[in-house]
């Protein structure tokens, strides 16, 4: 597939664009190397990890040449403030300022700028008008506010001249001693040391200095240099790359730390990339990359597995693992971010990293652009503490409305409103539920976005309003590139209100993408987040009815003739930042400039919006869900997205999903078969393809395989009181929706590198996709002592570090129960989740092996934010002693009577008991006691015998229980199930 075919669809074809096209064309599946960068090609990547070369060969961290000023040091309320010196021969002391901030909940925030810079103390080349300090805004964009009180009893003491130490965090439990030359930080928890800043002296700030042109003849002079090792200066002041040359009028600013977890054998995060959920080493050696993971947001066309190239999107916060604690940092920069990763290993056989007994401790080294450095570090010591305090400095993912959690429809292209229509009927037709469908650029009228195609899209309200009858929706895409025209209103505006990106000449930016040449939105301006925010008002967008929600892509920017496929780094936005300070933020402004957008589309319609970003930052968990782009239809683009959708869940931002059936190319029919079988375990599940493949909605594909999948979606909305209480969950403490091994059973080392397998939220309920061609069972890992459950016949499976061979034949999913959990199901088909809102619900009783579980249910109306007032229900079921019991996790708010009124015909229809003590064989009733029921009721119990390796289990039909109120149901005596094989 070409990117030529790709760029293809009615783009006006000027002569710019044929010769672009010629430029573009290829006939090879495979990312193009040729256009991004490699860190020997980026400048300041190539002296960063000279330096670090340079520091290991000497062995010697004690040259690093920052210096921690003991006099000009300031301890008060928990923050230390000082001044670290780096010593330059040439120019003399250079200053930077250092705040240390500790936190209360057990985080640390460092930061260093650079006085010069700070003070506007220098001079920018080529006229430049941009800003003159270090980017400082990361933090306004990406952090919530909260999490950054600094804990007032932290105390201060110095042990000598040379070491300050610094104790806070619950009952002092952390301790950061602080060496002043050179300057480097340990973090303890207790007498455990878990993270060092600096320890080998990689510590960059590139400081400002005026270029002085030497004569050439110097230059030259290899006698010189040989006397006196000169910098190498050749990227510091233009850089070019690709044909492009960026004009670098601030000169080499970038800012560079190391950061080594002693003990720490497993680090995580670090989205977005195409590769395993362990992060893997990078500085070469055997099944070792030999390039930093690469934070640069790009669109990067038909992108490479395995790989830690750059992808859409940014999250620079890292887990390391270890099986008695986890730890964290987060890198708050947006510039292009490097990171390097090593792994040493003592007292051991240094070749069997850990396993052999060895201790392993994991290197990092961050490299970035430009910009203050500003880092967290984070003690944890749980992967749930980590998620938390991230989200908490970040936002938790946002709560969605629930709409969002069905099936999406989507490709590139539904041609016409009639063409939707039909769609929609033909889901129905087949039985298959689905919740929304999509539209890509061919819509527009000439790729002109908040207008439709009046040929091919006439009506779009009729196609609404069909829409609206089964409660489903319809989402339409909007990029940030505006098409460049005369007359286009959208493109009138954003040049006369002067709220598009500038070029280094501080005229507006004019670049490439779909609609041939383009402006772009800066939505770093609050002015034009304000005027984005009147073009979605529904007499603006016309023909945009309330089911309608929005799709931002190609935000990293793209730009089709820019350097790597995006902006010129020496751009500028609002507040003369340059584009290479905000390059990772950009995306992030422009989808929650849709969402606010889409708050306010009519006065006192309140309802959560809905967008999908393709780029993203920390903190777009807030406002959005993302996807992992353009993925290709083959086996292994399946397998990789299952650790890419882990690795968001870590990274904080767990509501994404890749393309169902991938992107580029024709899947067979069992590759999409299998890929719905799995997509239904995405948070966000999409169907998606490009523009030259077959249609392939699931009714299409013909027996058994519509059958097949169109049974994996019922199983994904049946499981919808699941999913949505997992996004709950995710919305007040950041964990991940769907979780893997090491976050669940972090005690349980064999667990750490597999990725291939997830749990749903605290359910229990564990797959393991089929991922392979031909593949008729799958090997599950199972960590905890306790026995596991197939799904849909209850066969037992021991856990306790034990991997099992499950069959899966294509009708097939691998899914198995946690023997301790309840989980809550709506079992009646529809045709989409608006629809089974009035629904009974089903609970499976997962009994442990001491015959106890426990699970929760939230819920509320699914569209506004009344559940900000307590319009919910909150759930906690257990079952013990022989009790099932419903009891309420909920906060009584303002609106809670109210919806609580709306539910209460809604009930349990059924309750299903898994692992069913045998002393019930005998037994055919249950008592029901709790309020609005008058003294007990009793309701039937069937038990069913175990049978060969099935466990028994048992139903009881209509309990008469609301599902929103207090009740008890008492079964019959028992003793401990006998269940284990
Ligand atoms: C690129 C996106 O990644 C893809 O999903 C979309 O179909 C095309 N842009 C066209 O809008």
């Amino acid at each position: 597939m070409a990117r030529s075919s790709r760029r293809s669809s009615g783009w006006g074809l000027t002569c710019f664009s044929v010769l672009l096209l010629l430029f573009l064309i290829s006939s090879s599946v495979a990312v193009k190397h040729h256009d991004f960068k490699r860190c020997d090609q980026s400048g300041f990547c190539k002296r960063n990890r000279a330096l670090a070369d340079s520091m290991t060969e000497k062995s010697s961290p004690g040259s690093s040449p920052y210096q921690l000023d003991a006099a000009s040091v300031k301890f008060k309320d928990g923050r230390l403030e000082g001044s670290i010196i780096k010593t330059v021969q040439d120019t003399g002391p250079v200053k930077l300022p250092l705040t240390i901030s500790f936190l209360e909940r057990g985080n640390v925030r460092v930061i260093i700028d650079e006085e010069k810079r700070r003070k506007g103390e220098v001079e920018l080349r080529h006229g430049s008008v941009a800003r003159k300090e270090r980017y400082n805004e990361a933090g306004a964009w990406a952090l919530t506010g909260a999490g950054l009180q600094s804990q007032k009893s932290a105390s201060l003491k110095k042990i000598s001249k040379d070491v300050s130490e610094v104790s806070w965090g619950p009952d002092s439990r952390f301790k950061a001693t602080i060496q002043h030359a050179p300057f480097s930080m340990e973090f303890w928890s207790g007498d455990d040391k878990q993270i060092v800043l600096n320890g080998r002296g990689f510590m960059n700030v590139e400081h400002w200095r005026p270029k002085i042109d030497k004569p050439a003849a110097d230059e030259n002079s290899t006698q010189e240099a040989a006397s006196t090792p000169a910098e190498d200066e050749s990227t510091w002041w233009e850089e070019s790359f690709g044909g492009n040359t960026d004009s670098k009028p601030k000169g080499p600013e970038s800012v560079a730390m190391d950061i080594t977890f002693p003990g720490y054998g497993h680090v995580y995060g670090l989205a977005e990339h195409a590769g395993p959920l362990s992060l893997k080493q990078t500085r070469g050696g055997d099944g070792n990359y030999d390039q930093p993971y690469r934070m640069y947001n790009s669109d990067i066309f038909e992108y490479e597995l395995d790989s830690p190239m750059t992808l859409y999107g940014s999250i620079p916060f890292l887990q390391a693992h270890r099986t008695d604690s986890t730890v964290g940092i987060f890198w708050l920069n947006a510039a292009e971010t490097w990171v390097d990763i090593t792994k040493s290993t003592h007292g051991g056989n240094p070749l069997t990293l850990g396993l052999s007994g060895g201790v392993v401790d994991t290197h990092t080294h961050w490299m970035s652009e430009s910009g203050i450095l500003d880092v967290f570090v984070m003690l944890g010591p749980t992967p749930k503490d980590l998620s938390k305090s991230y989200g908490e400095l970040t936002g938790y993912t946002q709560l969605p409305a629930s709409f969002a959690l069905g099936y999406h429809q989507c490709r590139w292209n539904y041609v016409s409103d009639e063409d939707v229509k039909d769609v929609d009927r033909k889901f129905d037709k087949h039985n298959i539920p689905y919740d929304v469908i999509w539209l890509d650029i061919e819509y527009t009228d000439d790729k002109q976005y908040f207008t439709w195609d009046p040929h091919t899209f006439p009506d779009p309200t009729s196609m609404e309003q069909q829409l609206d009858e089964t409660e489903r929706k319809l989402v339409v895409i909007i990029d940030p590139h505006i098409k460049n025209k005369g007359g286009y209103f959208v493109d009138e505006e954003l040049k006369s209100k002067g709220l598009a990106v500038k070029n280094k000449d501080n005229n507006i930016f004019e670049g490439w993408c779909w609609p041939g040449s383009s402006h772009w939105i800066d939505a770093f301006n609050p002015a034009a987040r304000a005027w984005w925010k009147s073009l979605f008002t529904y007499d603006r967008f016309k023909g945009t009815m309330n089911n309608v929600w929005l799709w931002n892509d190609m935000n990293e920017p793209s730009v089709f003739n820019g350097p790597e496929i995006t902006m010129p780094r020496d751009n500028i936005h609002h507040g003369d930042w340059e584009h290479r300070d905000v390059h990772n933020i950009n995306g992030m402004t422009f989808h929650n400039a849709t969402y606010h957008a889409l708050l306010e589309r009519k006065k006192g319609e309140v309802r959560r919006p809905f967008v999908l970003t393709r780029s993203f930052y920390a903190g777009s968990q807030r406002s959005a869900a993302m996807w992992t782009g353009d993925n290709q239809a083959n086996w292994d683009h399946l397998a990789a997205s299952i650790p890419m959708i882990l690795n968001q869940g870590v990274s904080g931002f767990p509501f994404g999903g890749a393309d169902v059936g991938g992107f580029f190319g024709n899947p067979s029919k069992e590759l999409q078969t299998r890929w719905y079988q799995a997509g239904i375990f995405y948070p966000f599940m999409r169907g998606h393809a490009h523009i030259d493949t077959r249609r392939r909605e699931p009714y299409l594909l013909g027996e058994p395989y519509t059958s097949i999948m169109a049974k994996a979606i019922r199983l994904r909305y049946a499981l919808f009181p699941a999913w949505y209480t997992a996004f709950h969950e995710a919305s007040t403490d950041g964990s991940p929706i769907v979780r893997s091994q090491y976050y669940v059973h972090p005690g349980d080392e064999k667990g750490f590198a597999i990725d291939d397998q997830l749990y749903l939220g605290s359910t229990g309920l564990l797959t393991k996709p089929v991922t392979a061609e031909g593949a008729e069972s799958v090997d599950i890992y199972l960590s905890d002592d306790e026995n596991y459950y197939d799904y849909f016949d209850y066969t037992i499976y021991n856990g306790g570090s034990k991997t099992h061979k499950i069959t899966a034949q294509l009708e097939k999913i691998p899914l198995l129960m946690q023997g301790g959990h309840i989980i809550p199901r709506k079992d009646r088909p529809r045709k989409s989740s608006g629809l089974m809102k009035w629904d009974p619900y089903t609970l499976v009783v997962v009994l442990d092996k001491d015959g106890e579980a426990q699970g929760t249910l939230y819920a509320d109306d699914g569209e506004t934010f009344d559940y900000e007032q307590g319009a919910s229900i909150h759930r906690q079921f257990t079952f013990a002693s022989g009790e099932l019991k419903s009891t309420n996790l909920g906060a009584k708010g303002a609106k809670t009577a109210s919806y609580l009124k709306t539910m209460k015909e809604v009930t349990v229809e059924k309750i299903i008991v898994v692992n069913a003590p045998a002393t019930w064989s005998d037994q055919n009733e249950v008592s029901v006691t709790g309020e609005g029921i008058k003294g007990s009721v009793q309701a039937e119990l069937i038990y069913h015998g175990p049978a060969g390796s099935k466990a028994a289990w048992a139903v009881i039909r209509r309990p008469g229980t609301s599902i929103s109120s207090d009740w008890t149901i008492s079964f019959p005596e028992t003793s401990s199930p006998k269940s284990e094989l």
